[in-house]
């Protein structure tokens, strides 16, 4: 079994690409992959760069280049639920692209001619990451105490809605439009229901995983980058290795 690890910023995906054993690094699509083994678990990694577009040419190429059986991504998101904090986790159920609108030929957000307004990841796929999770944050005690100390106390875990666009979320108009809309949504990002299609399109089963950075309002551009240079790896890591130890156990 070949498992994809995308993420859609280098800061996130910097500590699994340096985890990585025996590593091939293959070019292609102006992107760079690096093939080889993480806890055990035959990887391919990659670094997608931000948006719909390039998050699909990517998920594109680990399909049908590297033959990946399936897909997690890892990164953040800003939170639209006032149920979530930075530092809190996501675990996509359904992904939503918030700028999909060809009405009046279509219903707002329906993705064209797949009849569908969202891609839903399997019950079973949550089901593992949502335990990963869980595990994750049981196991750590010492980076949570971090955590804690810089203002993150006891993060949690939901498992929801998430909703991808072309826009970063960055006022609360634009926050409370989306969420008028989609009121299911718990957070937005920037390519998981990109990456979504193209697993639907392939049927290659798909988990979303998102750590909360900002609150999608005024202040999120700072929030965001504060939290990224500084914790988004560690997370992503530690995640996935809880999430390698099950998916070789099952
Ligand atoms: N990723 C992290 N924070 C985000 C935001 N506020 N909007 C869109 N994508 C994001």
């Amino acid at each position: 079994m070949l498992l994809g690890i995308m993420g859609a910023m280098p800061e996130e995906m910097d500590k699994i690409i340096a985890a990585i054993h025996n590593k091939k690094i293959v070019e292609s699509g102006s992107r760079v992959y690096y093939r080889g083994e993480l806890y055990g678990q035959e990887v391919v990694a990659v670094f997608s760069r931000w948006g719909k577009v390039a998050a699909a040419t990517t998920a594109t190429n680990m399909i049908l280049n590297f033959k990946v059986d399936r897909i997690i991504f890892t990164g953040v998101a800003g939170a639209v639920s006032p149920e979530l904090n930075v530092g809190d986790i996501v675990v996509g159920q359904r992904l939503f692209q918030h700028d999909m609108d060809a009405r009046p030929l279509m219903q707002r957000f329906e993705i064209p001619l797949t009849g569908k307004a969202s891609f839903e990841t399997s019950k079973e796929n949550v089901d593992i990451l949502s335990l990963a999770v869980s595990n994750f944050l049981e196991n750590n005690k010492e980076f949570l105490q971090l955590l804690s100390g810089q203002g993150i106390a006891h993060p949690k875990m939901l498992a929801g809605d998430i909703a991808s666009g072309d826009l970063f979320i960055s006022s609360s108009k634009m926050k409370h439009a989306l969420v008028k809309n989609l009121p299911s949504v718990l957070c937005v990002e920037m390519e998981g229901a990109a990456v979504a299609q193209v697993c639907d399109d392939y049927g290659v089963p798909l988990t979303v995983v998102r750590v909360i950075s900002d609150t999608a309002d005024e202040k999120a551009h700072i929030t965001a980058i504060g939290f990224v240079n500084q914790h988004a790896g560690d997370y992503s890591l530690s995640i996935l290795k809880e999430y390698i130890s099950l998916i070789h156990n099952s």
